[in-house]
């Protein structure tokens, strides 16, 4: 019976896998399964994995092992996402007490694969390869972010970038159409919120099946449902960066003032080894339409230090391309093989003793770019949208549209809940964030 059905389900990763967690939470309860806290609780142990990098990927093989006395018990556990699609039925050889292996790629068949679980089946895979045309869309999504909703516009990933295991792991390009995701946006706004944020692993690659809109003019009317102040988008590719956003965020007040825009290397030689499909001229045009905005667009970027013969002249280039463009937030990381990955056949050039000196040089200057951008707003007055406390310093935390951390002081007793918008003059800055009083 439903009342005994529980899970706990632990997620990693990205933002694409967070909302697609939402949803694998939504399509568990409509099945009578109730969600529990911890391993302990639980009648079935879910890890939706991440495995973007080495690392990441390490994380759900030390959780199971972490847990696998549970078993015992009579516990079952499932894996999900990425190392999931990846290492396939693999994961039972390695840990055989799994039961349940699914790529995002076939969420949509979970309720049946959840049958199955029940019946006692034990080896049940979900591994759609990138066969499938069709989308994981779901009434029942379990929204967990107090402030902001989010939405998946575009699945998997078409751009085979020569070190990225996307490709493998999400399946084949594939968008909703523009009248779904608009009438998901207008029941997030019903449902009370404020700030949407597009999703996609190529967000601008999308294309409506229904050929009624471009990215752009999406983007446009999502801004527009009535009751939303906030739209975000993540992730751009640059190759499908278009001018018209430039316009729409330009033309739609509520699109927020900041773009992410992964350049991943400043060389021209390693932009072309990794297949990227731009070169830095090409991608600084776009970051040049950006700047020449009206509003004050913030960027950010993603950065691969040490790829397969990666050069000290490369990496300089790099540097260079950082100072140039001048973000307020890059996530950098060494790069990491993956499997079947083209850049895995690659020599890797690069000592990891190199790669850790590169990625620590580069934090280094971004660190004092940053530095220098942020205090530029000491003395201004922004909107800050409030994401919660942050309780080592008994402050309020939140954020504004250009995607800064922004923590204040809130002379009240009362804390002002998520997703309140407060107006915050700020009187000091950080690196990674600014500081100030509400007004
Ligand atoms: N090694 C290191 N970083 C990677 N990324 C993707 N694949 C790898 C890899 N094999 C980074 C890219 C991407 C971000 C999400 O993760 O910078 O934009
Ligand atoms: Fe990690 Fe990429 Fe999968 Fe997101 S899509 S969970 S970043 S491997």
């Amino acid at each position: 019976m439903a009342t005994d059905k529980t899970f706990y389900l632990e997620t990693f990763g990205c933002q694409m896998n967070a909302h697609d967690s939402e949803k694998v939470i939504g399509t568990l309860r409509q099945q009578g399964y109730r969600q529990v806290e911890s391993e302990e609780d639980a009648g079935l142990i879910l890890y939706n994995t991440c495995s973007i990098r080495d690392k990441a990927e390490q994380k759900v093989f030390h959780r199971l092992n972490d847990y696998k006395r549970l078993h015992k018990e009579g516990k079952r556990f499932g894996v999900l996402g990425c190392v999931a699609q990846q290492e396939g039925e693999k994961i039972f050889e390695r840990a055989p007490y799994v039961s349940l292996v699914s790529g995002s790629a076939s969420y949509r068949k979970l309720p049946e694969m959840l049958m199955r679980l029940e019946a006692g089946e034990n080896r049940i895979t979900g591994l759609d390869d990138r066969q499938t045309d069709e989308t994981f869309e779901t009434e029942f999504t379990a929204r967990q972010n107090p402030y902001r909703g989010y939405i998946t516009i575009i699945e998997g990933c078409d751009k085979f970038c020569s070190f990225c295991i996307v490709p493998y792991t999400r399946g084949k390009e594939r968008s909703r159409t523009s009248s779904s995701v608009l009438n998901e946006a207008r029941r997030i706004a019903e449902f009370g919120y404020t700030e949407i944020q597009l999703l996609g692993q190529n967000v601008n690659s999308y294309r409506d099946p229904e050929g009624k809109c471009s990215f752009a003019q999406l983007l446009a009317a999502v801004g527009q449902v009535p009751g939303i102040r906030r739209v975000r988008f993540t992730t751009s590719h640059p190759r499908d960066f278009t001018r018209d956003i430039v316009d729409a965020i330009d033309q739609v007040p509520t699109l927020c003032d900041h773009v992410h825009l992964p350049v991943q290397s400043g060389s021209a030689r390693v932009l072309q080894k990794m297949a990227r499909q731009y070169t830095p001229g090409w991608y600084l045009e776009k970051i040049a339409w950006i700047k020449a905005a009206k509003r004050p667009i913030s960027l950010s970027t993603d950065i691969i230090v040490g790829f397969p013969g990666e050069t000290a002249d490369d990496f300089i280039q790099t540097m260079d391309l950082l100072a140039e463009v001048q973000y307020d937030c890059v996530f950098a990381f060494k790069y990491s093989a993956r499997p079947n990955t083209p850049a895995l056949t690659m020599i890797d050039t690069v000592p990891d003793e190199e790669k850790n000196r590169r990625l620590q040089a580069l934090l280094d200057r971004q660190r004092e770019i940053q530095r220098v951008n942020y205090s530029r707003h000491i003395g201004q007055v922004i909107e800050v949208m409030v994401e919660g406390a942050n309780s080592a310093k008994g402050q309020i935390a939140g954020r504004s549209s250009q995607n800064k951390p922004v923590n204040f002081n809130w002379p009240q007793p009362i804390a002002p809940a998520p997703g309140a918008y407060l107006q915050v003059k700020i009187t000091n800055a950080y690196p990674n964030s600014l500081v100030g009083e509400a007004v």
